[in-house]
């Protein structure tokens, strides 16, 4: 889809769809709608006064415009409460409306730039959203079905301004917001992906592939190299799979001058059978998504590849299936950790934070500081806080300010938990230094971060337990049944405000 900026009147315009705003409770609308409004008789203001148009966040009214306008019809979608309304709203209604008119078979589409107007936000700022919400609201995953040739596509996406002055902001937000939202994409295409078709091996050659195309440095080390290293928690987790794990390493270097560099480490379990442990089998397809998180890390570094921004960003992203067989690892083995650390596996199924205790290990050891690990890692976060935010976790109060920051231009929620000393005695062993489950019923989310602290050290961190927000199970404004692709734009964000290249985009009003 190809997306443009022209500086004309919207009425005017010839696609073959113009999508509209309105504010709810708005009797008499005005901007462009007013306009069109205007130009159409009155047909919207009328459907207002029946009742059959409020206004309501992401309601869609469709007026045909009978030779009224040069393009046949006008899409009117609502932006909830102006008291209410922010930046996510902009891509949130542009998705909403988009994935409306390609199912109507509409294949151009002209759009006023939500929230630039009476919105009081910043045009830059709308015009991104814009383009993450058209880009992603319109995400499909297909690969494995038989070509559909009813399947219709929107080819050409306009956003029409009035006021020429904004025109380079829009076009800067929607560059910005098109990488960002085909980084989403691409992190969704790896976890929709089934776990047959995205092995460690597959997985690993597509982050070398992602590496190329952005100019990143990419290694991949072998089973041998971890033996080597000593990673045997990574291993012991791996030793279940006829697949071989593998350890993806991707490097970005935009400030050569300083050492300094930022760990983004992704769990990257391509299925999570739950080993002898294993797992209820209803609902246990969905495990093929348990390396979201490293998929979004993959993802971050296509993106943060192409933004240039002048900061050193280093990805670790341990990759293994966890898979029940005779030769696999058993509750009550006992492995050595990379720093040399034992650890009793009371539960083969808390295997990410196996995996993640030598990723963070490894980091430490290339100096990585400080570090944020993403992963899919309890289903008691989703118990405690269900499917709205992502958990997250830190021993540095200021890094985790700006993971939520980065988070909330992203539309993308972040909710702190507490890391409490007093459950780490849960993680106590009788036979080794410590052990992979906490206290049964009791805070699996936080004595999972516990787990990853004792790796960890005094490196500033930030945890993010996505199990909540990997996948959604229905279409909701820029999000697609399926995977979401979180949290790879606060990712980028994050890389790009500690970069100081970019505050990050806030949802701020001009006016206040
Ligand atoms: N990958 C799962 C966590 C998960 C659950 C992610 C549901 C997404 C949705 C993880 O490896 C796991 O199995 N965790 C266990 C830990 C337990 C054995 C201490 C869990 O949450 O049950
Ligand atoms: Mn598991
Ligand atoms: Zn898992």
């Amino acid at each position: 889809m190809e997306i443009k900026i022209e500086v004309e009147d919207i009425s005017q315009h010839p696609a073959r769809a113009i999508v509209l705003n309105l504010f709810e409770g708005v009797k008499k609308p005005g901007g462009a709608t007013g306009a069109v409004d205007k130009a159409l008789g009155g047909a919207i203001s009328q459907l207002i006064a029946e009742g059959e148009t409020k206004g309501k966040l992401n309601e869609l009214t469709l007026v045909h415009t009978l030779g009224c306008l040069p393009s046949p019809r006008v899409l009117v979608v609502g932006l909830g409460k102006q008291q209410e309304f922010k930046l996510d709203r902009v891509r949130d209604a542009t998705a909403t409306a988009l994935r409306h008119l390609r199912r109507i078979g509409v294949r151009t589409v002209a759009t006023v730039v939500h929230g630039a107007g009476v919105g009081g936000l910043e045009p830059q700022q709308c015009a991104q959203a814009i383009a993450e919400g058209a880009v992603m609201g319109l995400y499909r995953f297909t690969r494995h079905k038989k070509k559909n040739e009813n399947e219709r596509e929107i080819d050409a996406l306009t956003l029409v301004e009035l006021d020429g002055t904004k025109a380079p902001a829009l076009r800067r937000g929607v560059a910005s917001g098109r990488i960002l939202a085909e980084a989403a994409n691409r992190a969704r295409d790896m976890a929709n992906e089934p776990a047959n078709y995205l092995t460690p091996a597959i997985m690993a050659e597509q982050a070398q592939a992602v590496a190329q195309e952005a100019g990143l440095e990419c290694e991949v080390l072998e089973r041998e190299q971890m033996q080597e290293l000593g990673m045997g928690a990574l291993l012991g987790v791996a030793q279940g799979s006829s697949q071989p794990p593998k350890l993806i390493v991707m490097r970005y270097r935009g400030d050569p001058r300083r050492k300094a560099t930022l760990g983004l480490l992704g769990k990257g379990i391509t299925f999570d059978s739950g080993g002898i442990s294993i797992k209820p089998s209803a609902g246990m397809q969905e495990m093929k998504g348990d390396m979201s998180g490293g998929a979004a890390v993959i993802a971050a570094m296509w993106a943060i590849g192409r933004l240039k921004p002048r900061i050193n960003v280093t990805a670790v992203v341990p990759a293994t299936e966890n898979m029940p067989s005779g030769s696999a690892t058993k509750p009550g083995d006992v492995l050595r950790a990379m720093d040399g650390k034992t650890i009793e596996v009371v539960n083969t199924d808390a295997e990410g934070r196996l995996i993640l205790a030598d990723a963070i290990a490894y980091a430490r050891q290339q100096g990585l500081s400080p570090i944020v690990d993403v992963a899919t890692l309890t289903g008691a976060m989703v118990v405690a806080i269900g499917r709205a935010a992502t958990g997250c976790m830190t021993n540095s109060q200021e890094l985790c300010q700006r993971v939520i920051a980065a988070g909330e231009a992203a539309g993308e929620k972040f909710w702190q938990f507490p890391l409490y000393e007093e459950y780490k005695e849960h993680l106590k062993s009788d036979v080794a230094d410590i052990k992979n489950v906490g206290k049964r019923g009791e805070a699996g989310s936080i004595s999972a971060a516990l787990f990853l602290a004792e790796f960890v050290g005094d490196t500033p961190w930030v945890h993010l337990d996505m199990a909540p927000t990997d996948h959604v199970d229905k279409d909701k404004g820029a999000w697609v049944k399926g995977a979401t692709g979180i949290p790879t734009r606060t990712l980028v964000n994050l890389v790009l405000a500690l970069a100081g290249e970019k505050a990050p985009a806030r949802a701020r009003r001009r006016d206040k």
